[in-house]
């Protein structure tokens, strides 16, 4: 054991509370920041009939679940408040209202339990998933963030995290939810699609790849959710009908390409041998296909998050706390959400970058 997993075993088991945006979730880690519990309570049956994130209905499900989330998760590792030694929550960013109910709560448990609190960055905990039960994945590797609403490379290394891209427009979660939406398939865009497009050809119609000039990485996807847009409209509605499998495989196959096509330009350019890939788009099945194949071919060590660490959870959040709480982070009774909240500046991190 070194000294940094000396430092987070100090405050271990630690508890993690997420509720930035339409998931209520608390988990439980141990030292080696193993699960020992990770429960998610979905609040995708509240905002489907709306075909997107209803922000006040989100934050009242928040108040009624972080309660009853946080006993099960408790339960499930087979503990109690007083067997914890520190507890982390997700800060931003996110929805102002439905961070507000996680931080208050876990603020209340800090304060009742004596025991410290931590406030992350949803995105390091994203980061922080493609390290969960793979502990010996390299430190100094490509990190691709693909959610809702980031799509964002970077270089982790021993100094920090330095952006090597991201997208000037939509993120790639917003191009599946917004596609999926175009072709009927409802919310939420990305698990819809991926289950349309198994079933579908992904040569079948081709969409255009983005390609942005530059010296950095970045990603565009607005084009292409246009030419869905445009496709559709020359199309009546029963050759939709008909079609939507293979149009579905066709723009998934797009949006695909371009991940794949710059996170592998990032492994070239960073001289690193090592890629993760997180956030909620992980999770899509053609990706780690793809993601896996290349990364066999081009001898490129690959961390995808099991599937439970793809999407909005409060494992990746305790695992981020861990580390931040080792480096001597801590949050106060005072402290308050922020609803768009950089990655932290610290010594080891100096470049900022600002979210969206
Ligand atoms: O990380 P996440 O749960 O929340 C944010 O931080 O945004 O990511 C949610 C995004 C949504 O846009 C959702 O459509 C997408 O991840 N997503 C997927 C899949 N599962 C979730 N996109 C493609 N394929 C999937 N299987
Ligand atoms: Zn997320």
């Amino acid at each position: 054991m070194n000294g940094h997993q000396r430092a987070r075993g100090c405050f271990a088991p630690i508890l993690a509370i997420e509720t930035s945006c339409d998931e209520t979730a608390a988990a439980v880690l141990d030292e080696h920041e193993r699960a020992l519990a990770n429960i998610i309570s979905s609040q995708q049956a509240l905002h489907e009939r709306f075909g997107g994130v209803v922000p006040e209905l989100a934050s009242r499900a928040h108040i009624q679940n972080v309660e009853h989330v946080t006993a099960q998760a408790l339960k499930e590792a087979g503990l109690s408040f007083c067997d914890l030694r520190a507890i982390a929550v997700t800060q931003g960013p996110g929805l102002a209202g439905a961070l507000l109910v996680g931080l208050s709560y876990a603020k209340a448990l800090g304060y009742a339990l004596e025991i410290p609190l931590v406030g992350v960055s949803h995105l390091e905990g994203h980061i922080a998933s493609a390290w969960i039960d793979r502990p010996s994945f390299p430190r100094d590797c490509v990190v691709l963030i693909a959610s809702g609403g980031h799509t964002h490379l970077f270089h982790a290394s021993a100094d920090g995290l330095r952006l090597m891209g991201r997208t000037i427009d939509d993120a790639a979660g917003e191009a599946f939810d917004k596609g999926a939406q175009l072709l009927g398939l409802g919310y939420p865009g990305g698990p819809r699609i991926d289950k349309a497009a198994q079933c579908g050809r992904p040569d079948a119609v081709r969409f255009p790849r983005s390609r942005v000039r530059g010296p950095q990485l970045n990603f565009s996807f607005s084009g292409l959710k246009t030419a869905l847009l445009y496709h559709l409209r020359d199309m009546s509605s029963s050759a939709i009908e008909a079609q939507r499998n293979d149009l579905a495989a066709g723009y998934q196959e797009a949006i695909v390409d371009v991940l794949e096509r710059q996170a592998f330009a990032a492994v070239r350019q960073a001289k690193v041998s090592a890629l993760a890939v997180v956030g909620g788009v992980s999770a899509n099945s053609r990706l780690r296909a793809r993601l896996t194949a290349r990364a066999t071919i081009e001898g490129i060590e690959l961390a995808l998050p099991s599937l439970a660490y793809c999407t909005d959870n409060a494992a990746m959040i305790a695992a981020a706390g861990l580390r931040a709480l080792a480096e001597g982070r801590r949050a106060s009774i005072e402290s308050e959400a922020i609803p768009n909240m950089a990655l932290p500046i610290t010594p080891q991190n100096p470049h900022e970058y600002l979210p969206g």
